[in-house]
């Protein structure tokens, strides 16, 4: 609460400094945000995106993404498959070149950085799920792959989503190699493979707050109910969960009062726990480009971000990618698109602009 007055008193104070030039004898140097980054640091919010260090020898890439965002996470290059190729009996079983630049970028422009993604059932290396491994030695490799990789961040990494999308769409435990086929251990076991990969993840950095991630489970559901039991009891026992990330991957039918409202509602449970909340890979989809598919899309980037600024355990909006160029979704969801704040060539479009506002608005 006290959290949620400063907030407020921080987003009033920005309105008040703007017209005055000063705030409580404050300091005439301080000017109104002209950025994403500006913005949300006045409600204690950062906003930050996916991206790949594959493009940072684009120079309008490394330039919107480090002076627009104060946080940014590997679209794919900390998945399994990409950064732990081959076995451990390789030699040189992890590809580190393209992480550790994604990491240093963050670092160099005082961005955090969040981790994705440690156990997950898609994007794994075939060595992985070809080998025909047992529980136990499936066990050893996954520890030794968490350990590994949180270690070498520790300290870098605030964040990480340590187990992406465990979840069915109606609440049951999804089928992978990490859980029941055969799984680690635990199969038939519920949620304890979770609960066991975070516990390793917290052992090799004591101090990154620990995720799940998943998609569809914004608002009140079936998913979202067995992620909320399942953050409730791990609270209860002292599991080394610190928040749940919520994906946002949607499109214009999100747009009504009634699934808004259920965000709104599933939102404060999570928070009631203690829990952080993180948007973490947000983007709307859309069938074209016409102005009112842009309108109506930026209506909604506002809407999502004037919810979150209502909900003080929200810490973090990642858009997944920031500019139509590389979004993922044409690829995913045929016919479909232009998802992001910024065109195809680093235009602005109206979603950037809604979601600037709805930052700056007292
Ligand atoms: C996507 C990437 O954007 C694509 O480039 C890749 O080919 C597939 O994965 N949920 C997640 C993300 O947690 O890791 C996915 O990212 C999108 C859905």
């Amino acid at each position: 609460m006290l959290q949620n007055q400063n907030r407020r008193w921080i987003g009033s104070c920005a309105v008040a400094l703007a017209t005055l030039a000063g705030c409580g004898g404050g300091n005439p140097m301080i000017t109104s945000p002209t950025t994403l980054r500006a913005a949300a640091q006045r409600h204690g919010l950062v906003v930050g995106t996916a991206a790949d260090s594959g493009h940072f020898s684009e120079a309008q890439f490394t330039s919107v993404l480090s002076t627009e965002y104060s946080d940014l996470t590997p679209e794919n290059q900390m998945k399994f498959g990409p950064i732990h190729p081959r076995p451990d009996t390789d030699p040189n079983p992890y590809d580190f070149a393209g992480p550790d630049a994604l990491v240093a970028f963050g670092v160099a422009h005082k961005m955090k950085v969040r981790g994705h993604t440690l156990v997950w059932h898609s994007q794994l290396s075939t060595w992985v799920t070809g080998g025909g491994f047992d529980a136990t030695q499936l066990s050893t490799i996954l520890r030794s792959h968490i350990a590994t990789v949180v270690g070498r961040y520790a300290g870098k990494i605030f964040a990480w989503d340590v187990v992406n999308e465990a979840f069915n769409d109606d609440g049951s435990i999804r089928s992978t190699i990490w859980y029941d086929s055969p799984g680690i251990g635990f199969s038939g076991m519920g949620t304890r493979t979770i609960e066991q990969s975070l516990n390793w993840a917290h052992l090799a950095d004591p101090k990154a707050k620990l995720f799940y991630n998943d998609y569809g489970a914004e608002t009140q559901n079936s998913k979202s109910d067995a992620i909320y039991a399942m953050a409730s009891d791990f609270k209860g026992r002292g599991v080394p969960l610190g928040g749940v990330g919520f994906q946002f991957h949607v499109d214009l039918g999100f747009n009504n009062t009634g699934t808004l409202d259920s965000v709104k509602a599933n939102f404060a449970r999570f928070a009631a726990l203690g829990l952080d909340i993180h948007v973490t890979e947000l983007d709307i989809r859309l069938s074209d480009f016409s102005a009112g598919s842009l309108a109506a899309q930026a209506d909604l980037y506002s809407k999502l971000i004037a919810l979150c600024r209502t909900q003080p355990a929200v810490k973090l909006v990642q858009t997944w990618g920031f500019t139509d160029k590389y979004s993922w979704i044409p690829y995913f969801f045929s016919g479909m698109g232009w998802a992001l704040p910024f065109d195809a060539d680093y235009g602005k479009k109206p979603a950037y602009t809604a979601m600037f506002n709805a930052l700056t608005a007292p």
